[in-house]
């Protein structure tokens, strides 16, 4: 709290009785109360106990001087103003006592008018560095909420998003496949393969928003060829490869799904080059596509489709052992099969649900 100026408490430290009585009976008629010590140490005592605002010292004193004092009393109270009463002879004392913090130094003999000006200059003095202080410390904490509130916003916003893409994800799967739960758990697969992995944190949120949406251009693919059943014709199979282009147009522009497109783009590209819609080889394909490609094949063969039955987990691990390096990154399977069976189990399960 900012005490303000009607705190009118002096503490008057000089060996000198005589001075001590005198000072003390000017700032009293000034409206002052006073306290007095006759030496550094009592000094210093008084100022631990009062806090005085204003101190004024003698430099030159038996047992703790006034500049041991200043000190002492600037570390307790960084705002404390203290004024330095010094002889003819040490105007080096004096100089000393600004640079440790002391407002002023007045000369003895003391000019009864030049104290009480400097007094009262030290007091305002102080209580700008105190209102300076509380306006800095009040900012402080606005900044503080204000960013708090921002963080918990950001987070429902994400959340939001989240939810969103999660929905049109499933939409998605309805349309095609007749179930909801695929683009979940290739979600789930593909983020634990990532950590696997060693891909940064900070990369694994672009990577799922790209597994949720990764067939999202197969809106612009008529019923007629999504849903056929029995095999495409070549000109149908023209169409239904143009699907990651028809996404990536979708998704690169909204900003916030801009880190989806390598997924969206590249998810049916081939470690050998065999894939589309690029046929782009090993490293050149982003590394979140060629972990979608282990991630999908695995609950693909994993999950019986129209065309397919499902096979159990071990065996669909040991297909994609079979086909790192032709279908599937190496590196990338060799990750994936460094995540534990029962863990894959679970995610499936806890996706399908
Ligand atoms: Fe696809």
């Amino acid at each position: 709290m900012i005490r303000n100026l009607t705190d009118r408490r002096v503490l008057i430290v000089d060996d000198d009785r005589q001075v001590r009585r005198v000072l003390g009976e000017f700032f009293a008629v000034n409206g002052y109360k006073c306290h007095t010590a006759g030496n550094g140490q009592e000094g210093l005592a008084t100022f631990d106990a009062e806090r005085p605002p204003l101190t004024v010292t003698d430099v030159n004193m038996p047992v703790v001087g006034g500049l041991e004092l200043l000190k002492q009393a600037r570390a307790l109270e960084p705002d404390a103003a203290i004024l330095m009463l010094t002889g003819m002879a040490d105007v080096e004392t004096a100089v000393e006592s600004l640079k440790q913090g002391a407002y002023d130094f007045i000369m003895k003999p003391v000019n009864m008018d030049e104290i009480l000006i400097a007094a009262e200059r030290a007091l305002e003095h102080r209580q700008l560095l105190l209102e300076r202080r509380e306006y800095h410390a009040l900012l402080e904490r606005r900044v503080g909420e204000a960013t708090r509130d921002l963080a918990a916003t950001l987070r429902e916003l994400e959340d939001t998003y989240r939810s969103t893409l999660e929905a049109l994800g499933s939409a998605i799967d309805t349309r095609d496949l007749g179930t909801q739960a695929h683009s979940r758990r290739v979600r789930g697969y593909s983020l634990t393969i990532a950590r696997a992995h060693g891909v940064p944190e900070a990369e694994v949120r672009d990577l799922e928003h790209g597994v949720l949406l990764h067939d999202i251009g197969k809106i612009g693919i008529p019923d007629a060829i999504l849903l056929k059943r029995g095999p495409l014709t070549p000109a149908e199979w023209q169409i239904m490869r143009t699907h990651p282009a028809v996404g990536r147009n979708l998704v690169s522009k909204i900003p916030f799904l801009r880190g989806a497109v390598p997924v969206v783009y590249h998810h049916h590209e081939r470690w050998d080059g065999s894939g589309y819609p690029l046929g782009l080889k090993g490293e050149a394909i982003p590394v979140g596509a060629r972990i979608f490609a282990v991630a999908d094949a695995f609950d693909a063969m994993t999950f019986d489709r129209p065309y397919s039955r499902a096979i159990d987990l071990d065996s669909a691990r040991a297909e994609i052992q079979r086909s790192g390096g032709t279908h599937f990154d190496p590196g990338v399977v060799e990750s994936f099969l460094r995540v534990p069976l029962e863990i894959l189990a679970e995610i499936r399960r806890r996706s399908t649900e």
